[in-house]
């Protein structure tokens, strides 16, 4: 936690570069002025007929298309290279390969400008996106952090002050939707679809488990919640039979993220909870932890939707924020596929 400052002006937009996984994304953000300008290429339709991200696949199109996106960001947002105040990218954790991609670009950048180069923690990213929203969760927090690779509650008392409370034993939320959706026979990211196949779905036709929740604890496991499904599907048969059993599949989940975030709060004793991180996108669970917070007389933040999932802008606004708060990491390049929250102490270089 007590990574050395970065040397150099804190002043002058941050530009975000996020090339972790299947999501090509750069934004330039200011500390007075807010979000400039962000970008996005997604690349859904190049890895859909494999069912998931193809890592090669993926850093290769992220090759053609990161510097177009960069110049595009840049012009929309009005600010020179020169002007910038750092340049920060996605160090880890994701697809190795993916990474080194938008930190190469990132260092060239940050060498031909001479502008700091801020490695950046996807999931710390994620977990400061609610700040670009009008109203800001103040510290402390909770965090549920809820994406394809990661599901953590993390208590949150300031930035880079991060206390792990609780995460899946093994499969992430994210996951479990996509793997769930799989077996309904939806195509990928399965999470979305499935979500708007339960909005078909007739209530109490199938009820699931609520994993782990009738044990203390703030872990998750929810890779039998898979299986259920599994043993469940000879049932539906119909298109019918199937939104009726994603419904059930998705009230398990959300049901079981907000008892655990319920626990969470009591155990922290803080007001304010934020949801970050693709999953956090799911309309269903935004309304069950607003009306969990409503019952307790607290609040709830959420990113807007398109900063749930990977976005460049969550990126820039850490740049600026670990910039500002003199926590960034030394400015060399580096990328590492692993990387916990916890140690967000940079590695050693490992590129
Ligand atoms: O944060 P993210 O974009 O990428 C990772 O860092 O993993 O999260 C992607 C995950 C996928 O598993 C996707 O299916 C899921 O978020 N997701 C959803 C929804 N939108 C995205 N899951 C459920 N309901 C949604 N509306
Ligand atoms: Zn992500």
């Amino acid at each position: 936690m007590s990574a050395p400052a970065a040397t150099g002006s804190t002043s002058g937009p941050i530009l975000g570069i996020e090339t972790s996984c299947d999501e090509t994304a750069v934004a330039v953000y200011d500390g007075e002025r807010g979000l400039l300008a962000h970008r996005l290429h997604s690349q859904i339709a190049l890895h859909a007929e494999y069912g998931g991200v193809v890592p090669e696949l993926a850093s290769r199109d992220h090759v053609r298309r990161i510097n177009a996106l960069v110049r595009e960001v840049l012009a929309e947002a009005g600010v020179a290279p020169a002007e910038l105040g750092g340049i920060a990218y996605t160090a880890g954790p994701g697809l190795i390969g993916a990474l080194m991609v938008g930190g190469a670009v990132a260092a060239g950048l940050a060498t031909a400008t001479g502008k700091p180069l801020i490695p950046i923690h996807h999931m710390e990213a994620h977990l400061l996106a609610p700040m670009l929203e009008a109203e800001p969760p103040e510290f402390p927090f909770l965090a549920l952090l809820v994406s394809g690779g990661h599901t953590l509650l993390v208590a949150v008392r300031g930035v880079g002050a991060y206390e792990l409370l609780g995460e899946s034993l093994d499969d992430a939320v994210g996951e479990a939707f996509d793997k769930t959706a799989k077996l309904l026979g939806l195509p990928y990211p399965g999470g979305p679809h499935l979500a708007r196949l339960a909005e078909q779905g007739r209530p109490g036709r199938f009820r699931f488990p609520r994993p782990m929740t009738d044990r203390p604890g703030l872990d998750f496991s929810f890779s039998g919640l898979k299986t259920a499904v599994l043993t469940a599907l000879p049932e539906a048969a119909s298109e019918q039979d199937k939104a009726d059993l994603a419904l059930g599949f998705e009230e398990a989940v959300t049901e079981t993220l907000a008892i655990k975030c319920a626990r969470a709060l009591d155990q922290t004793g803080f007001q304010r909870l934020v949801v970050a991180g693709g999953v956090g996108a799911n309309l269903r669970l935004r309304a069950q932890l607003a009306e969990l917070a409503r019952r307790r007389g607290g609040r709830v933040h959420f990113p807007r939707q398109i900063f749930c999932t990977d976005n460049g802008a969550m990126i820039a606004y850490t740049g600026w924020a670990r910039r500002t708060q003199g926590r960034a990491p030394e400015g060399k390049l580096f990328t590492t596929p692993r990387w916990l929250l916890s140690e967000l102490q940079p590695p050693p270089a490992s590129t």
